[in-house]
Formats: C-alpha cells, sequence, structure tokens
C-alpha cells in the first residue's frame, strides 16, 4: 500500500478522537451486514421449498413468538444507537469550543481562492502558516458563495457561507504540509480551490511572521475606523449619541426593546452592514449602514480594532 495511504496524516488534537469514533462506525456496520448476510443465506437453505413440505408449515407460527428475542432486538440496537450519540456530540461539542488562549486568524474565501491574514499583519493566498501546539481559532467568511474549509489531517471541515461569520479551531501536533480543500461545490474552478497548511515550530515560525512587515489588522481597522468616519460618533468624549466600544468585545449589551446581544464578531458585522437591525439600548437609531461601502477583509479589520480597544484606551 506504499503510495496509496488509506487515510490522511493524523496531525492535530481531535484527529485520532475523530478516527476511532469513524472505525467503531466501520465495525458495527460491517458486523451487522455480515450477520444479515450469513443469515440469509442459512435461512434460505434451511427453509428452502422441499418436496412433501406444504405450505402452511413454511406460515410463521403465532405460538412460537418469543418475547425474550424480540426485546433483544430492540434494546441492543438502542443502546449501540445511544453509544453512538454521546461519542459523536461530546466529540462534537469538544470540536466547537474554542480554546480561550487560541490565536485568532482571519480566513475569506471567494471564487476561488483563501485569503488568509495573520494578526501581525503577514497576509498569505491558498497557503496556511501555524505554529506546532498551539490552538489556532479561524474566522471565516465568503465573500461570494458557500465554500467549505477543510483540512483532512486535522479532520475538521467548515462551511463558509457569505453574509456570516463562522468559526473553527484546531491545534496541530505534527510539523509537516498537509493538504488545504474547499469542499463545497463553488463553481467553475472549484477544483482549483485547494492549497496548502504549513506547521512549524514555533520559532521558525516567529521567524516566519517577522519576515514580511505589513499593518497589523488592528492597525489597518483603525486606520478603516477613522477612514469611514466611525471615529466622530464613537470617541470618547463626543455627544455621547453613540455607545463607546472600548471593553464591550465579549459582553452581552442590553437593546433597545427587550434583550440582549452577545457584543461578537457577528454583532459587529451585523451593526456595521444593518445598523438599525439591533440597537443598544438609550441610543437613537442614526448610524448609516456601511454595506457595500466596506469589503469582507475590511470589515475583519475594523472588528480587531474594536476587540483590540479597552474602557482606557476609549473609542
Ligand atoms: Cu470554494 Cu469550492
Amino acid at each position: 500500500m506504499i503510495g496509496f495511504p488509506l487515510f490522511p496524516d493524523v496531525a492535530s488534537t481531535v484527529a485520532s478522537g475523530v478516527d476511532y469514533l469513524y472505525f467503531f462506525l466501520t465495525a458495527v456496520s460491517a458486523f451487522f451486514t455480515i450477520l444479515i448476510f450469513v443469515l440469509i443465506l442459512y435461512f434460505a437453505v434451511k427453509y428452502r421449498r422441499r418436496a412433501g413440505r406444504r405450505a402452511e408449515q413454511l406460515t410463521p407460527d403465532e405460538e412460537h413468538r418469543s418475547l425474550g428475542l424480540e426485546i433483544a432486538w430492540s434494546v441492543v440496537p438502542f443502546l449501540i444507537t445511544l453509544v453512538m450519540f454521546t461519542w459523536g456530540s461530546s466529540l462534537y461539542i469538544a470540536n466547537s469550543r474554542v480554546p480561550d488562549q487560541a490565536m485568532n486568524i482571519d480566513v475569506v474565501g471567494r471564487q476561488w481562492m483563501w485569503k488568509i491574514q495573520h494578526p501581525s499583519g503577514r497576509r498569505e493566498i491558498n497557503e496556511l502558516h501555524v505554529p506546532i501546539g498551539q490552538p489556532v481559532k479561524l474566522t471565516l467568511a465568503s465573500q461570494d458563495v458557500i465554500h467549505s474549509f477543510y483540512i483532512p489531517a486535522f479532520r475538521v471541515k467548515q462551511d463558509v457561507l457569505p453574509g456570516r461569520y463562522v468559526t473553527m479551531w484546531f491545534q496541530p501536533t505534527r510539523a509537516g504540509e498537509y493538504h488545504l480543500f474547499c469542499a463545497e461545490y463553488c463553481g467553475t474552478y472549484h477544483s482549483g480551490m485547494i492549497g496548502r497548511v504549513v506547521v512549524m515550530q514555533p520559532e521558525d515560525f516567529q521567524k516566519w511572521l517577522g519576515g514580511v512587515t505589513g499593518d497589523s489588522p488592528v492597525q489597518n481597522g483603525e486606520k478603516l475606523f477613522t477612514a469611514f468616519n466611525c471615529v466622530n460618533c464613537h470617541a470618547t468624549g463626543a455627544r455621547q449619541r453613540c455607545p463607546q466600544l472600548g471593553g464591550l468585545y465579549g459582553s452581552d449589551v442590553p437593546l433597545e426593546g427587550g434583550g440582549t446581544a452577545k457584543f461578537d464578531e457577528a454583532y459587529i458585522r451585523e451593526s456595521i452592514l444593518d445598523p438599525n437591525a439591533k440597537i443598544v439600548r438609550g441610543y437613537p437609531a442614526v448610524m448609516p449602514t456601511f454595506r457595500g461601502q466596506i469589503s469582507e477583509e475590511q470589515l475583519l479589520d475594523v472588528i480587531a480594532y474594536i476587540r483590540s480597544l479597552t474602557p482606557q484606551k476609549g473609542q
């Protein structure tokens, strides 16, 4: 089997857990498939039509129903599927809980490439460099249609949707180069929407990051915050017509008309594109929409900037 691997590399903390579940599901399916086929053959031979055997002898005998057997074939599959459910959902939950210390990398998908930006400002296309042993969170958006970010060696896959943010995370465990695919048919060159993930030792990664200097998303976001005139209203000491943004990230904000909203990436994005959707209580609905004026990448930069604001730093 040299040169024809049946499974991708195992290169993240969740990969072997996903594989064990997969092996279990395969084993259960194989066991019952074989059992059913063997019994079909056995009964076909045992109860075949023979000279002298009358038809009524072939019909089931009401007297010989076995309650024990009926309970067994109901309870056993129930327990097996319950095992599948708890095992699968615990993996799923572990996979969707992003560790707090994860570093955030922004990803924008479009026909037909992946555009990636690191917190340091370093950008890359169809390549993702990450350090070994550190949890990495990806914030993903699509500029056009549905794509899917898929790294088989990490056993992670996430649909990337236009008009909203999705997140995924992983922690690489082995240095090396791995495949990166788009796993959702997205048009003519879908099959070309591929790339590689490069897992490096932390010191190599730092060197790689340092190789190119560019503005960080926070710096870009600060410029955009001024360029789009957000600063006029949202700055400290402004006439308090708009909420101060410092320190809000991650908190729950009270809304006009009752209820609260979590001040996260999705809420900031919605407030920029559709400011009247969820208005913070006590403030007038005066903010204009920036739909069509701001690109997905600029949105991610502005969000990075707002995330970085503290109450002291103001704005
Ligand atoms: Cu993007 Cu398929």
